[in-house]
């Protein structure tokens, strides 16, 4: 299924949907500086095109990050265009990881559609996403103060990514085990700094640069509770919904916390989920069980726990220093119970 456009999400939708036809038009503008075959290939990760070419009207993705600094810049006092550089770029910067991702994880579906190294090849791949890397430095060239927030971003994402990948080679029980802690700052890192970036830029922007540290705080917590229901959706979600690969997490061993949790639960259910994954098979049947096991061993159930205490985490600080923010608080509290 190509559908080239994920609804936006949850009660905050209509907030989201304004900042999507903000973003859209200077996201293609900044795209098209690119030699022509990297402008298809980005113009493809990014929904826009399908592999023959056929033009669409939105971006794939959710669109989260720039709603993010849009809606922070706003609930600071400020409008939401003088922000559009940083929506700009932490979309750009979220489009580079996934591209990356999808080669470092090996996944062949992103967004409805093939992933850009199955489409076009690893090499074409790679170096889509270091233009649209180097597209998003180039947004915040003249803006050194959201540029200080992407940049701290950029090495906790690259910092966040290497440990998952560290992580895959570790045991999942015994001493070698990931602990909780460990898996909470690869995701604060992987996932949370680019949302951190987004709201700390969004105010720097808006006018309100003395709200930078706290606002990096609330998307910090966002992007964790975030990164747990994106690992529960790879355990128990619906491809033809999310877009991308099931069970693929299990099968390449990433230490993502539903299974974590359900391993320490101290149940039979953890103790023959244990067996199973230090078998280290990865057929179909033996994924099923593993997730299977994992939600009787309480898994799914203690991540939703933990995300939720993450998002009041977020909304708790968002509360103290933006009290005004109604669409920012809706669409974070849309995103710990979406399905895609
Ligand atoms: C996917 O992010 C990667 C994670 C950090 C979990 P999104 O779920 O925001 O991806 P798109 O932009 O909607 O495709
Ligand atoms: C999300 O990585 C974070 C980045 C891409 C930096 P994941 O590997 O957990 O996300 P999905 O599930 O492939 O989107
Ligand atoms: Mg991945
Ligand atoms: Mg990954």
């Amino acid at each position: 299924m190509d559908v080239g456009h994920s609804a936006p999400i949850g009660p905050g939708e209509e907030a989201v949907a304004r900042c999507r036809r903000l973003v859209e038009p200077a996201l293609r503008e900044a795209v098209a500086v690119l030699h022509p075959w990297g402008a298809t290939m980005a113009a493809f990760t990014l929904g826009w095109s399908g592999m023959d070419g056929t033009p669409r009207d939105h971006s794939a993705g959710k669109g989260l990050r720039p709603a993010i600094a849009l809606l922070s810049a706003e609930a600071a006092g400020g409008r939401a265009e003088p922000a559009l550089p940083a929506a700009v770029a932490v979309e750009l910067v979220h489009a580079f990881s996934l591209v990356h991702d999808d080669i470092i994880d090996n996944d062949e579906r992103r967004r409805h559609r093939d992933a850009l190294w199955k489409a076009y090849g690893v090499g074409p791949a790679l170096v889509t996403g270091d233009a649209l890397l180097a597209l998003a430095v180039r947004q915040l060239a003249g803006h050194p103060g959201a540029m200080r927030h992407l940049s701290a971003a950029l090495v906790e994402l690259v910092q966040g990514q290497t440990a998952d990948m560290a992580f895959e080679q570790r045991t999942w029980d015994g001493h070698d085990r990931v602990s909780t802690d460990e898996y909470l700052e690869m995701t604060a890192g992987k996932t949370g700094g680019l949302l951190g970036a987004a709201a700390a830029a969004g105010v720097e922007m808006g006018g309100a640069p003395e709200l930078a540290q706290r606002m990096w705080d609330v998307g910090r917590d966002l992007g964790v509770a975030f990164q747990i229901v994106d690992d529960i959706l790879g355990i128990w979600g619906d491809p033809d919904v999310t877009g991308k690969p099931v069970h693929s997490d299990l099968r390449r061993e990433k230490k993502t916390l539903p299974i974590l949790a359900a391993l320490s639960s101290g149940t039979m259910a953890a103790r023959e989920l244990s067996a199973v994954l230090m078998s280290g098979a990865t057929d179909d049947d033996t994924v099923r069980y593993a997730a299977d096991l994992a939600e009787r061993a309480g898994g799914r159930t203690a991540a939703q726990a933990l995300a939720e205490r993450y998002l009041s985490s977020a909304l708790g600080t968002l509360d103290q220093c933006l009290p005004q923010a109604r669409d920012l608080r809706a669409l974070c509290d849309s995103l710990v119970k979406r399905v895609s």
